[in-house]
């Protein structure tokens, strides 16, 4: 199919669990997703944990330096290493009952377990996953046969080679909850159609006339020239979605970093790192005003994206067309995820 000709996604994949669920297998467990910045943990046992589709997985990094992955998910009865967030460790302590393993997943001892026969600790390491870092990016993939992550992300890295992502410093972070599917909010950044509609501050910068999405494998790019009349231009940069759920964003004043994480059928979060270049006092109130602008263009989303998912939901739309000059990146991204969860979804 052709985008002069596509229709939009069925409405049911934006809330049946059995959709969700397939996802989860089929596109979060085998894909490259971005799940922080190098910078978070800087040093040896630093760790952190968080639930990405519902998989439960931590980073942490090694006495040797290297930063590995597992799921967060005790070979026991299943407790959790690390509660959600970050924590400095010497070793991995289960929350539970107290099951200690190495940095780099060996369990070391199980205190107080009695005499177990035929219990063989060296079979009872965390379950791995890989982890890979691009550009100060970490990825993790929970799928043991995936391609690499250069492979996966050279097309991007190519697009992507002049941007100055290494420029700025993380600097804070933001998290919102949106109760919608994660698509309805991913379709959403992926066109500027809506912007004149939904976003009259982000309107009154940008050229809605010379807007334009670039497809390309595995990412896609917004081009917003900014209005003539406009002189120092908030918005002018790299916007980029990274299949499946990430963003990276670049402005003249830093970047910011969004993930786009499922947590149910119908509910989401959005976490933000924001990296900023300058530092100092006259940098503190454009790093205020950057925020600002952030939390609000986020929220003018969240309201639309909500309503969308009650609409989608409400059962009288059963799916639509796409816009052949705007939404070619929701075409791009509906392909996927039809190709991904195959004809029988
Ligand atoms: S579940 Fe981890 S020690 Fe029991
Ligand atoms: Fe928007």
């Amino acid at each position: 199919v052709e985008l002069a000709r596509a229709e939009t996604l069925p409405a049911a994949w934006y809330h049946e669990p059995s959709c969700y669920a397939r996802e989860r297998e089929r596109i979060f467990a085998r894909e490259w997703l971005l799940v922080g910045h190098e910078s978070q943990l800087p040093q040896a046992g630093d760790a952190m944990a968080e639930t990405l589709a519902g998989w439960p997985v931590l980073l942490v990094r090694g006495a040797d330096g290297e930063v590995r992955g597992f799921h967060n998910v005790c070979r026991h009865r299943a407790g959790p290493l690390l509660w959600d967030g970050s924590e400095r460790c010497r070793v991995l302590r289960c929350k539970y009952h107290g099951w200690v393993y190495e940095l780099d997943g060996r369990l070391r001892s199980a205190p107080d377990f009695g005499d177990a026969e035929d219990f063989d600790p060296a079979r009872f390491s965390l379950h791995p996953l890989r982890v890979a870092a691009w550009r100060g990016l970490l990825f993790a993939n929970l799928d043991p046969e995936a391609r690499p992550l250069e492979a996966a992300l050279a097309p991007f890295a190519r697009a992507a080679a002049q941007v100055p992502l290494e420029a700025a410093r993380l600097e804070a972070r933001a998290s919102h909850e949106l109760a919608c599917n994660w698509k309805t909010y991913v379709e959403n950044y992926l066109e500027g159609y809506h912007v004149p509609y939904l976003h009259p501050a982000l309107h009154s910068e940008i050229d809605v006339k010379g807007y334009r999405v670039e497809v390309g494998d595995g990412y896609a790019l917004h081009f917003a020239p900014p209005r003539p009349s406009v002189r120092e231009p908030v918005y002018e940069g790299f916007w980029a979605w990274l299949a499946p759920n990430a963003a990276i964003n670049v402005y003249a004043s830093g970047m910011s970093v969004e993930r786009m994480l499922p947590t149910g059928p119908e509910t989401m979060r959005i976490e933000y790192l924001f990296f900023f270049r300058a530092a100092g006092e006259s940098a503190a109130a454009e790093r205020e005003a950057a925020l600002a602008m952030c939390a609000r263009v986020t929220d003018e989303d969240r309201r639309i994206c909500e309503a969308v998912q009650r609409n989608l939901r409400a059962g009288v739309y059963r799916s639509g067309r796409l816009s052949p000059r705007h939404e070619n990146g929701v075409f791009a991204f509906q392909e996927r995820v039809r190709a991904a969860l195959g004809a029988s979804a």
